[in-house]
């Protein structure tokens, strides 16, 4: 039989410039007495996590700040976070104050704090056993300071599990944050890498989102045998749109201009957190799978803007290099989808004479205007890794099962292969 229900969910928003100054008071509704600010060294020496310090002493809340957050947290990373809120523990609550590596190690943090255990035992299957945690956890107040993940609404977190060489997740309601404090201000501060990369990772939530299977493909579910991701449904595909539209008019000028254009910030702000609240009830699909094994098996790239003490793809940038090609496989599923997404995100322009390119060169003219690598070779890829990337891609059931057009191995070789050069 097939699928009648779909499920949305969202934490509450407070979004707009000085947001972030009502956390005190935000925080104050919970009835808490002790609270860990979790972050990264780069934030805080923005002195940001310190100014929240001060607004929830102002309400009588004790605090203290970890800034100890990896970039592209991994199991370990994540373990010495959880390692530190034990020993200095107990907490009433948390606030995130960072990207989405910071964001999701929180989320893992309150996990473990709360419902106790391992971190493998929450891992998604067949890496962990993923345990559903048994009760609520405790408040946590996401604050974004790039405009990317979308993780201030999503119900999962990513890691790298070091051991394995692969990038998997935790996904259960209970991790969605209590509350998503969204202040553009924060952004401006963003360097033009970090800000094309997060950008991307917009544009393909909210793209994979909106071309996804659609939720009444799937089988009927039992209420306990629900997922996070239930496929692209009428609640998902408003915000998709939404986001978008907004990107079309905004992305190349945060990248660009970002210091001092608050405009732009301001909707790319709203654009990840609207993408947020699309990809993360309805899915993503081969992109995102296909990132996990080129962030996962990095050789010697090291981007400008992100740190340089180890090689990196961040996520941003490895979702959207075979995006693309990606796109060119899904078209059949749903050419109307594919072609209305292209539209949405370039609204003047002429577009391709073949539809199935639509897309995919709307995608490339983004990457090449806003400095995106030109495809896996650019970050040090070539035809002879892709035997071993491949597996990584399947590996990702949970991703792939929201492929609108189901890929064989053989499908994802060819992505790959015509993904090491875009343009
Ligand atoms: N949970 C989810 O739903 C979800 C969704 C997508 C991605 N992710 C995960 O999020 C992570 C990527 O997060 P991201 O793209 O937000 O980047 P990030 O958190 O990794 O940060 C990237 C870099 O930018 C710096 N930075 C962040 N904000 C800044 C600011 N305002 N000014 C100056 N520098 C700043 C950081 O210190 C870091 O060096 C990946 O691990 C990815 O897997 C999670």
């Amino acid at each position: 039989m097939n699928e009648t229900i779909f499920t949305w969910g969202a934490p509450p928003l407070k979004f707009g410039p000085g947001a972030i100054d009502e956390i005190g008071f935000e925080m104050s509704q919970y009835d808490v007495s002790r609270v860990l600010i979790i972050t990264d060294a780069t934030i805080s020496a923005t002195g940001i996590p310190q100014r929240i310090q001060e607004q929830l002493t102002r309400y009588r809340i004790r605090s203290e700040i970890f800034d100890g957050v990896h970039v592209e947290p991994t199991d370990d990373s994540m373990d010495k976070a959880a390692g530190y809120a034990r020993e200095q523990g107990p907490w009433d609550a948390f606030v995130a104050i960072g990207g989405g590596s910071v964001i999701d190690t929180a989320k893992a943090v309150n996990l473990i704090i709360t419902d106790g255990g391992e971190l493998l035992d929450y891992l998604n299957k067949p890496i962990g056993a993923a345990k559903a945690p048994a009760g609520q956890l405790k408040p946590l107040i996401a604050v974004p300071t790039t405009a990317g993940t979308g993780s201030e609404s999503t119900a999962m977190c990513v890691l790298d599990v070091l051991s394995l060489k692969v990038k998997t997740g935790i996904s259960h309601w209970r991790l969605r944050p209590t509350l998503a404090v969204v202040d553009p201000l924060l952004t401006l501060s963003l360097p033009p890498e970090v800000t094309a990369s997060a950008g991307m990772d917009i544009v393909c939530h909210a793209l994979e989102s909106y071309t996804a299977r659609w939720y009444e493909t799937f089988d009927r579910k039992r209420a306990e045998d629900r997922v996070t991701y239930c496929g692209s449904n009428p609640v998902s595909d408003l915000w998709c749109e939404k986001s978008l539209k907004l990107i079309a008019g905004s992305f190349r000028r945060a990248v660009h201009h970002g210091a001092d254009d608050l405009e732009a910030r301001s909707e790319m702000m709203l654009a990840a957190t609207f993408a947020g609240m699309g990809f993360g009830n309805s899915g993503v699909h081969i992109p995102h799978a296909n990132a996990y094994p080129i962030a996962g098996m990095v050789k010697d790239f090291h981007p400008a803007g992100y740190p340089q003490d180890e090689p990196m793809v961040p996520h941003g940038m490895s979702v959207s290099l075979t995006a693309p090609e990606a796109f060119r496989f899904s078209f059949e599923s749903a050419p109307e989808r594919h072609l209305r997404a292209a539209r949405w995100l370039s609204p003047d322009a002429e577009l391709h004479n073949d539809p199935v390119e639509q897309l995919p060169s709307v995608l490339v003219d983004l990457m090449r205007d806003i400095g995106i690598p030109n495809g896996i070779g650019a970050v040090g890829y070539t035809e002879a890794d892709i035997p071993a990337l491949v597996p990584g891609t399947m590996k990702q059931q949970r991703l792939l099962a929201t492929c609108p057009r189901t890929p064989s191995e053989d499908d994802i070789a060819g992505i790959f292969a015509r993904s090491i050069e875009n343009w």
